[in-house]
């Protein structure tokens, strides 16, 4: 069994550290994160490993994950350096490095003089990584790099019933900007959309309640019939008087917040802006869909120019 370091053991480097560790594909050797006391806890979750305050002080090991933030990747890959090359000659060969963001390539380890290096890039959310560990099974990752370190990688995502694709590192960018427009904007749109039942009046509570069953379905729906059949709504009716009146109702929203608020306290005066900004972005994005889908010409002219001129 190939041994494993792990640095940036956070929320996707604990969870795919446990998986491993509890499928035998790794053998977990060292841990490294920012603050000593959340290495420990990484360790409790992942109960394997060793815990090290000391970049200087991770074991040798056949295999390093970099799983810090995308923007220390680079700088850590470079800090670790010296300490391969110290390992190097102990091992006969270089050790296999690989980060997990989906929108760098390879590449940004170069800094570390390792020779064997990868990215691979679960398309899953680690938001919690306790519910991760039952429900990252299922999941594509996104695997791009040296053939070596894929040869490795693959069947090892594939014990943990990942799916694997093959990407170039050009492709990167764009796949991942694919990635976050359907799943992290996904969550921005329902947050804004509780802020919009509360400026109605109704408390997040009830308006989780009564946007679980519709959200669920209409992903579902997106699945099963593609988006330009599950768009459903006043927009593919034509019923262009409600649009108007919702974007009306999302101004005067924005205006009444701006009136309000003192000049200490302008998030909620910046958000409704957002807010009718948004919903008009959104609403000129959705008409070639919504022609797609039966919307006349003329009913499209008209819901056109309200979006242009609120
Ligand atoms: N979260 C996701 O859903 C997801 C999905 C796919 C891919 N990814 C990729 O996975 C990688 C990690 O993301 P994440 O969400 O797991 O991040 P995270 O939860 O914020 O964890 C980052 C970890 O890196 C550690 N760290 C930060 N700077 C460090 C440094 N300079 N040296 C050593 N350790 C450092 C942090 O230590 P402390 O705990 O001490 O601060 C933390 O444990 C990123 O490349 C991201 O693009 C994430």
């Amino acid at each position: 069994m190939r041994s494993l370091n792990v640095v940036g053991a956070g929320k996707l480097g604990r969870t795919l550290a446990t998986l491993w560790h509890q499928q035998g594909v790794f053998e977990i050797a060292g841990l490294f994160n920012r603050s000593a006391a959340s290495t420990r806890e990484a360790q409790d979750f992942i109960g394997a490993g060793t815990a090290v305050s000391d970049l200087n002080k991770l074991p040798h090991a056949q295999v390093w994950l970099l799983a810090v933030p995308d923007d220390q990747i680079a700088t850590t890959a470079a800090a670790l350096a010296p300490i391969i090359a110290q390992y190097q000659p102990l091992a006969g060969k270089s050790p296999m490095l690989f980060h997990c963001s989906g929108a760098l390539p390879a590449s940004v380890l170069a800094a570390s003089d390792a020779d064997l290096l990868a990215s691979a890039h679960p398309v899953h959310s680690f938001a919690d990584p306790k519910r991760s560990l039952t429900d990252l099974p299922g999941s594509t990752v996104a695997l791009e790099g040296s053939e070596e370190v894929i040869d490795v990688l693959e069947p090892a995502f594939m014990a943990l019933s990942c799916n694997c694709i093959h990407l170039s590192p050009s492709q990167k960018v764009l796949y991942h900007t694919g990635s976050v427009l359907a799943c992290n904007y996904l969550t921005v749109l329902m947050d804004l959309s509780l802020q919009v039942f509360q400026a109605a009046g109704i408390d997040n509570k009830s308006a989780m309640a009564l946007l679980e069953p519709i959200v669920v379905q209409t992903v579902k729906n997106n699945f099963a019939l593609g988006p330009a059949k599950a768009l459903t709504g006043p927009l593919v009716r034509g019923d262009v008087a409600t649009v108007a009146r919702q974007t009306e109702a999302l101004r005067q929203l924005a205006k009444s917040n701006s009136t309000t608020n003192n000049d200490s306290d302008t998030t909620s005066d910046i958000q409704a802006a957002t807010l009718a900004e948004i919903y008009r972005a959104l609403g000129k994005a959705a008409l070639p869909l919504a022609e797609k889908a039966g919307l006349s010409q003329d009913a499209r002219r008209q819901l056109q120019s309200i979006f242009d001129e609120s």
